[in-house]
Formats: structure tokens, C-alpha cells, sequence
């Protein structure tokens, strides 16, 4: 793992892990809505700050002993730093002190950057999900369902 210092999210970091969120995707996930995400049992959330700004964040959820990756996001000025890889081994450990042993996440087919993450990491496909993501430009793309066990 790298030197990036992981961190818990609490709620007063939600606006800005919003902010983040809002950057890197098409589709808003609000501070409200991230609030009810990590209120579910088994869920987490974990950033990185970096000169005061949030510069990554993942949330997870579990759900007896599978779970997901719901969202990965790292801020574009940091980018290529490992930064994603250490957000996704970090969770990864906190899934296994939650007894989690498989990791599920769904990734747009024309994701290329998180394919290769993922693919590093050693996520494999299991489905897909056609026209999953709406563009607001440009055709639907699929979601490829890629799974991992930790355990
Ligand atoms: C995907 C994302 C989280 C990667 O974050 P990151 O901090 O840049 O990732 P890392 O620096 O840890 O990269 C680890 C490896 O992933 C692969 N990778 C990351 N970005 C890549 C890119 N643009 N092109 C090709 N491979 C890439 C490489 O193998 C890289 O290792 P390397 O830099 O030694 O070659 C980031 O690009 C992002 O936030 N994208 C927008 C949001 C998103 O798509 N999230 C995933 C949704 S499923």
C-alpha cells in the first residue's frame, strides 16, 4: 500500500465528498443521500485529503458476507498517484475485519482508467447489465459486474 493517509468519512465531510462525487460523475449523489448510504449497516466510507481538499473517496456497503463497492472517486489533479489503488485496499481490509469474503462492483464498459485498476487488482467479470448507464451525450453504455474474493 502506499503512503496516502486513509480516513474514516464523517458527516461533516459529506458536502465535500459530494462535491468530489459531483465532479468525477454524471449522475448527483447529495450529501443527504451519502448520509443514508453509510447510516445502513455494514456500509463505510473512506477519503484521503490531501493540502486541506478531499482528493479521493470510496464507499462500500456490506450486506451479510458479500458486499460492494459503490462509488471510487479520486479528484483529477491527483490522479495516476495510486491514490485509487490504496482507497480500494484500504476498503478491501476494512471488508475483512467485516467478515466480508466476496467484493462485488459494477464499472461502465467504457471505463478504461477503473477497468484497469480493477483488472490490476484482481477483479474479474461476472455479468453485465446492458445500457446501464445513461449518457447525457451519446448512447447507453453497460455495466460490467466484476467480482472479487477476499476471503
Ligand atoms: C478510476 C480512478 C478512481 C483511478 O484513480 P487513480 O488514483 O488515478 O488510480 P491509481 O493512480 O491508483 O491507478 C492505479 C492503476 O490503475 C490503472 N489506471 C488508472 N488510471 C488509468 C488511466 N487513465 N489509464 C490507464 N490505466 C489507468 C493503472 O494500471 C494504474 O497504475 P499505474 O499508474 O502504475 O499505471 C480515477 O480515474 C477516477 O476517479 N475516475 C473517475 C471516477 C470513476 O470512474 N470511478 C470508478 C467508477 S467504477
Amino acid at each position: 500500500m502506499g503512503d496516502n493517509l486513509i480516513e474514516g468519512i464523517e458527516e461533516a465531510d459529506l458536502p465535500d465528498i459530494a462535491a468530489l462525487h459531483a465532479i468525477c460523475f454524471e449522475d448527483v449523489w447529495r450529501a443527504d443521500l451519502l448520509k443514508r448510504i453509510l447510516s445502513t449497516p455494514r456500509a463505510f466510507g473512506l477519503f484521503h485529503r490531501a493540502e486541506g481538499e478531499i482528493a479521493g473517496f470510496v464507499l462500500f456497503r456490506g450486506a451479510s458476507d458479500e458486499g460492494e463497492i459503490l462509488s471510487l472517486a479520486v479528484t483529477p489533479s491527483h490522479r495516476r498517484n495510486g491514490l485509487g489503488l490504496d482507497l480500494m485496499h484500504a476498503a478491501l481490509q476494512c471488508a475483512g475485519e467485516l467478515d466480508i469474503a466476496t467484493v462485488f462492483l459494477e464499472v461502465a464498459e467504457d471505463n478504461l482508467p477503473a477497468r484497469e485498476l480493477y483488472d490490476r487488482m484482481g477483479f474479474a467479470p461476472v455479468g453485465r447489465r446492458v445500457a446501464y448507464y445513461r449518457r447525457k451525450t451519446g448512447p447507453s453504455v453497460d455495466a460490467l459486474t466484476l467480482k472479487l474474493n477476499v476471503k
